[in-house]
């Protein structure tokens, strides 16, 4: 199973510079929670975006053309080959978590999206594909995020499936 995860604003806006545009503790708790339950793939630049990496329990995946990559306990893939190899060998699901060019590679091959809509609009450069086709999956959950004090942004965490 190869899921996608990832949050955005109302623009489909998913970073600016080396961060997200938002803080939002909730989101990143639910982000844990998701990926803990198999492997996690990221593009060479979003794993950079990662403070304190690899992140623990889960097996850090990382997508480069750079042979020679040093990623201490992550494993370091060279081609999209390669991740669906490991998913088999594995046997572990796949949770992608971007950037933009890891959600276009595997547009067609992704069975799952777990979607946190963020109903608000931030300033950023990077943005999950505007033209991503949604008519292959149906929306199998809705649902709101608590917003307090430390949570400012109204926000929904979605899971949607192929059909
Ligand atoms: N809001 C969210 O949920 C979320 C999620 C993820 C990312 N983000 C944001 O997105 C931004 C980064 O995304 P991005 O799209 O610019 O970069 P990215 O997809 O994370 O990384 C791009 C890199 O992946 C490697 N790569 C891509 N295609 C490859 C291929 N076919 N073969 C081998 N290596 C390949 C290359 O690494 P090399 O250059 O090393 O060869 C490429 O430069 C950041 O701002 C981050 O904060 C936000």
């Amino acid at each position: 199973m190869l899921a996608f995860v990832w949050a955005e604003d109302e623009n489909k806006l998913i970073g600016k510079g080396d961060e997200l545009p938002w803080r939002l503790p909730a989101d990143v708790a639910f982000f844990k929670k998701v990926t803990m339950r198999g492997d996690m793939v990221t593009g060479r630049k979003t794993y950079e975006t990662i403070p304190k990496r690899p992140l623990p329990g889960r097996r850090n995946i990382v997508l480069t053309t750079q042979k020679d990559y040093d990623a201490p306990g992550a494993v370091v893939v060279n081609s999209k080959e390669e991740i669906l190899e490991l998913e088999e060998k594995n046997g572990e699901d796949l949770y992608i978590i971007g950037g933009e060019s890891l959600f276009r590679m595997f547009e067609d091959e992704v069975d799952e999206l777990y979607r946190t809509v963020i109903h608000d609009t931030f300033e950023g450069d990077a943005y999950f594909p505007k033209d991503f086709d949604y008519e292959p999956f149906e929306r199998v959950k809705s649902e709101k995020g608590p917003v307090d004090d430390k949570n400012i942004y109204e926000h929904t965490y979605e899971l949607w499936r192929r059909k």
